[in-house]
């Protein structure tokens, strides 16, 4: 069996391109993940998310453990099985969930009680019940349980919330237990102190993991702020592991966090705002629900060869939009996600030809701010 391993095949500045290898196939990095959260990728089907060059999904354990439960997911045959993704699934481990959006939260040293944000029901997590349900739903790789505070928080909030989570990455470890073939990633955290990401840093590669993610940004902080952390928080994690920054981003914030030495990232935004008639394009972005897309027989990009662009004008994505019509979403999260791809591919080609530079160069020369 192959175990998870992986391979880096080029660098570039602090950019990096390579490949983790998994038993249920390859990842081909940098990386972006799709977001599965109640086990669909929403508006599309998982074969049309693969045309779109996604390698991997993501899912939750706070969403799956609630509905339809981790235990039920486990009898039908897992995860892959049960959404028709045979291809690998990262599971975020649900504590962050947990913090903004569950109600009457109560966190202590062992774990989180919580209660529902669907339907009230008591719940825990710790994390050994992580582990347990990551473990049921059949992630391929599995996020350690840690703790995440909202910003702007005190220097003192940061530093025992970031210790707090490096305990339970110990306790993640010692749960997940040995299991060929799946990979449990460490989540750092430290806010915007570097004292602190580095500590961080260093009690995870003491516990030891397969991946090392980049926690506790995109918060709130903007682009600058997460840049600067970015500027040093990747070299602090281990080279020939990969790091995945976690719920980021826009084209631009994924583009710098490439830049800076990045191998993995996922983000809600294109399948979100494709259902809110958002696209984003080579150009920029493009409000769809804007009255001057009434009568323009153009596609979105006439240079996209997603199924939006190929066959359908701005007057119609504008018409379906504002008539409420499913196959506004699908279409609009259909071009979102290729588009989100292609940025991913452009960029592992360029790396590994080291034009790196040039590449994000163009990236930036063809963009207009605001809506085109
Ligand atoms: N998603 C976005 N940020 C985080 C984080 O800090 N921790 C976890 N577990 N998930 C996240
Ligand atoms: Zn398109």
């Amino acid at each position: 069996m192959t175990e998870f391993h992986f391979t880096l095949h080029a660098t570039d500045g602090a950019a990096r391109t390579g490949r983790i290898d998994t038993p249920r196939g390859e990842i081909r990095t940098p990386a972006f993940m799709p977001v599965g959260t109640a086990a669909t990728v929403k508006a599309m089907l998982p074969e049309s998310v693969r045309e779109t060059g996604a390698d991997i999904l993501l899912g939750n354990t706070y969403h799956l453990m609630l509905r339809p439960g981790a235990e039920r997911v486990a009898r039908l045959g897992g995860l892959h099985r049960f959404m028709n993704w045979d291809r690998p699934i990262l599971t975020d481990s649900g504590g962050f969930q947990v913090m903004s959006l569950a109600e009457l939260r109560k966190l202590d040293e062992d774990g989180v009680t919580f209660r529902s944000h669907i339907d009230g029901s008591k719940h825990r997590l710790s994390p050994e019940t992580s582990m347990e349900i990551q473990r049921l739903l059949g992630s391929d790789i599995v996020m350690a349980f840690d703790e995440c505070p909202a910003l702007p928080a005190d220097r003192e909030r940061i530093a025992s919330s970031m210790r707090l989570s490096m305990r339970w990455a110990a306790r993640s470890r010692a749960a997940f237990g040995d299991r060929p073939g799946h990979a449990l990633f460490g989540i750092q955290q430290g806010g915007l102190e570097r004292d602190l990401r580095a500590e961080s840093a260093e009690a995870l590669r003491e516990i030891g993991f397969e991946g090392y993610a980049i926690g506790g940004l995109a918060v709130g902080e903007g682009q600058e702020a997460m840049f600067g952390c970015l500027d040093y928080a990747p070299g602090m994690l281990p080279e020939d592991k990969p790091r995945y920054l976690m719920g980021v981003g826009k084209p631009d914030d994924i583009v710098g966090a490439v830049k800076r030495g990045v191998d993995m990232m996922d983000c809600v935004l294109p399948s979100r705002s494709g259902r809110t008639g958002q696209a984003w394009t080579r150009r920029g972005q493009v409000n769809i629900k804007n009255a001057r897309h009434a009568d323009d027989p153009r596609p979105l990009d006439e240079h996209c060869t997603c199924p939006a662009c190929r066959s359908y004008s701005r007057a119609y994505l504008h018409h379906v939009f504002r008539a409420g019509e499913m196959i506004s979403g699908m279409l609009l999260t259909w071009h979102n996600l290729h588009y989100f791809q292609e940025i991913m591919a452009g960029m592992r080609a360029a790396i590994s030809e080291g034009r790196f530079a040039a590449w994000e160069a163009d990236f930036h020369a063809t963009r207009a701010e605001g809506d085109i």
